[in-house]
């Protein structure tokens, strides 16, 4: 090897390890490398930009996931996703906290696919010590497809809020008080999935997958956990400025509860709280107190 083209490389490496100190200090958001374990898939699952954008890809074999390395109790998190476009039917992404067990609990958003042209179903549920039955489903008021959008999960002792773009869809109270388990003792991860599920999730299983459209790809981008690490015995918290503390206390104000309102209104297709067939001898008691 010529001196000028050894030196070359030598600058590179220089270069390229420099990158990798600057990364390593400044990004601990948003880092998928360092942030989440594929769980299934293998290279269906795609880290690619430096850490900074995932992709799952489902083809006719199998579907991909991953899950959050570490362990929360309590926290705000936040990802961006893009959703599978054109004819998604038959597929469903998924993003949910889920502690572990048969009596586990679970706070969930799923995303259910649909013909080109028709929309996607945002599906939420939450799960306490293994039992969940507490579905609300939601049209969204754009097309999740096109660009990315914010989807997050804030759960402290008092409340569970999903959120789409900081815009409150549903709030999960806690109601202990009159009987309600709620999700406060189990530590949780972040789980993501893009999977097959064509025998029941669009229109009730009717529209299938269409195969030659595979791979169908999801992605992910500024995952971002405001929370409280499950530790040993204390649990330590992330966040450290005040404003990343609002969610250990936060409520819907005056404004949350008019946004909140607004898409119940206009965007919501199903509600376990109003499905009076599923409950003919009455509604589970959280049902009873009205949110607003
Ligand atoms: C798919 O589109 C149909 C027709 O607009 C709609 O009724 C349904 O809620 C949509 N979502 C799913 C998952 O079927």
């Amino acid at each position: 090897m010529s001196s000028s083209k050894a030196f070359m490389m030598l600058l590179m490496l220089s270069v390229v390890s420099c990158n990798l100190l600057i990364m390593a200090a400044s990004s601990s958001a948003g880092d998928f490398y360092r942030n989440i374990d594929v769980t299934f898939g293998d290279q269906r699952a795609k880290i690619l930009d430096g850490g900074k954008l995932l992709t799952l890809n489902l083809d006719k074999t199998l579907g991909s996931g991953f899950r959050s390395k570490k362990e929360y109790l309590f926290g705000r998190i936040d990802i961006q996703m893009k959703l599978v476009p054109g004819n998604s039917a038959g597929t469903v992404t998924t993003y949910y906290l889920s502690s572990e067990g048969v009596t586990h609990d679970e706070i969930d958003f799923e995303f259910l696919g649909n013909s080109t042209g028709n929309p996607y179903t945002l599906h939420t549920n939450v799960f306490s010590q293994g039992k969940g039955e507490r579905e609300q489903q939601f049209h969204l008021w754009f097309d999740p497809t096109k660009s990315f959008h914010t989807y997050s999960i804030l759960w402290n002792t008092h409340r569970i809020i999903f959120f789409v773009d900081n815009i409150p869809i549903r709030v999960f109270d806690n109601l202990e008080s009159i009987g309600v388990p709620f999700p406060k003792k189990q530590p949780m991860r972040i789980y993501s999935s893009l999977w097959n599920a064509d025998d029941w999730a669009t229109q009730g299983g009717l529209v299938k997958t269409d195969w030659a459209q595979a791979p169908f790809t999801a992605s992910y981008r500024n995952l971002k956990a405001n929370a409280c690490l499950a530790g040993s015995s204390s649990s330590t918290c992330v966040s450290t400025t005040a404003e990343d503390k609002a969610w250990q206390n936060q409520a819907l104000d005056a404004a949350g509860r008019k946004r909140l309102r607004w898409v119940q209104n206009k965007f919501m297709v199903y509600n376990y709280c109003s499905d009076r067939k599923r409950f003919p001898q009455g509604f589970p008691p959280e049902c009873k107190r009205s949110r607003f």
